[in-house]
């Protein structure tokens, strides 16, 4: 008890002590989900957030009435789909985050989503292209490979699209790669940063080990160690799937991960230098038929794309990696665009 009331009240001045302009307002989209929640929470949390709208189909009002009374200097609202609510949730958003939708079971790809999410993402699109047109949009509905151009060619439709304010949320990875492979090198996890690059399922996910002193080593040695730690980040999502045992996937690391992409745009609206791995429209491997990828991206003191950096200098055990990659994400890619031509 006596230790709760202590972090809670650290949580606050932590909230209260910046020096930096808290004035972002966020909408979370599928906020009372099992990602939704806790993602509001840690939103709630953030000192650069000043207004968070929750927004959902079912309970979004109890949530964020629960919520709003953690003592941090923001407002939290909830809004259910009756009288306009979704509208309402999306006036004068800054930052959108999409949780809304289907998560999988076991025997399930991210694929297998794709009938149920592609439209609960294209409504939610609509809704944010017509209230919040100048939003950063952070996708985390799957299967992001799809879902992300889905946006994009809703808000075309709606002649609204600017590539550089959409994102496919693909921090989970970043997450999972610096966790595993910490794990594996004895290394503080805060600064192993494994560079993931492609896309967000299976085999599009494309960890870039040898690009760090720790992970240069492990890929150098090759054998077992390295293909079952390539294994465990790429099918990092099946690990938690099958240990939840039809409860659905993971939920609190990918709030975590959701909230620190968040922070990632605030603190680059703040006036510091981010660079995060983030899955947006790129010219890397355009001549692939590649629109999307995920890869070193500067984000502009905006919160939108900057410079979209190339992968830089990769082992020939990554470069086999990504050359499976591309043809699987270019699938997914043309799934998502074709979807919105039907
Ligand atoms: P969940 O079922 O617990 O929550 C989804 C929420 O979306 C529910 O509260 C539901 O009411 C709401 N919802 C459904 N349709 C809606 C609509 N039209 N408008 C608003 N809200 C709507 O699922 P979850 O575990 O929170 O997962 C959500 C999604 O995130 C899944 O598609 C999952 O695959 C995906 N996911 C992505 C990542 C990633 O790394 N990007 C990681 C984990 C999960
Ligand atoms: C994940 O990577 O955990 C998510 O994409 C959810 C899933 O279906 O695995």
């Amino acid at each position: 008890m006596f230790a709760a009331a202590r972090q809670t009240s650290s949580l606050a001045k932590r909230a209260f002590s910046t020096s930096s302009v808290n004035n972002t307002r966020v909408a979370v989209l599928g906020a009372a989900g099992g990602i939704g929640q806790p993602l509001s929470l840690l939103l709630k949390l953030n000192p650069l957030v000043s207004h968070l709208s929750l927004y959902d189909i079912r309970l979004a009002a109890g949530v964020a009435a629960d919520v709003d009374h953690c003592n941090t200097p923001s407002k939290c609202v909830g809004y259910g789909p009756e009288d306009g609510g979704l509208e309402k949730s999306l006036e004068n958003a800054e930052i959108i985050l999409i949780p809304a939708g289907m998560p999988r079971k076991p025997g399930m790809t991210r694929d297998d989503l794709f009938n149920a999410n592609a439209s609960i993402v294209r409504d939610l699109a609509k809704a944010a292209a017509k209230v919040a047109p100048k939003a950063r949009i952070g996708v985390i509905a799957n299967p992001v490979n799809s879902t992300v151009p889905i946006v994009a060619e809703v808000f075309k439709a709606a002649g609204v699209y600017d590539p550089k304010r959409l994102f496919g949320v693909t921090t989970l990875d970043i997450v999972r790669a610096s966790a595993f492979l910490s794990g594996i090198a004895g290394t503080k996890p805060a600064e192993t940063n494994v560079p993931v690059v492609g896309g967000h399922s299976g085999p599009t996910i494309v960890p870039l080990l040898s690009q760090l002193p720790e992970g240069k080593k492990v890929v150098e040695q090759g054998g077992e160690q390295l293909a079952a730690l390539v294994k465990r980040i790429q099918f990092g999502g099946d690990e938690v799937v099958k240990a939840k045992d039809g409860a659905g996937s993971a939920t609190l690391s990918m709030a975590y991960a959701g909230a620190d992409w968040a922070d990632s745009l605030l603190r680059a609206m703040n006036g510091e230098q981010v660079e995060i791995c983030t899955y947006v429209e790129s010219p890397l491997y355009a001549d692939k038929g590649v629109s999307f990828f995920s890869s070193p991206v500067q984000i502009s003191s905006e919160g939108t794309v900057g410079e979209i950096k190339p992968v830089g200098q990769l082992h020939p055990s990554e470069q086999k990696l990504l050359d499976a990659c591309l043809p699987d994400l270019k699938k997914n890619i043309e799934a998502g665009v074709n979807f919105m031509k039907q």
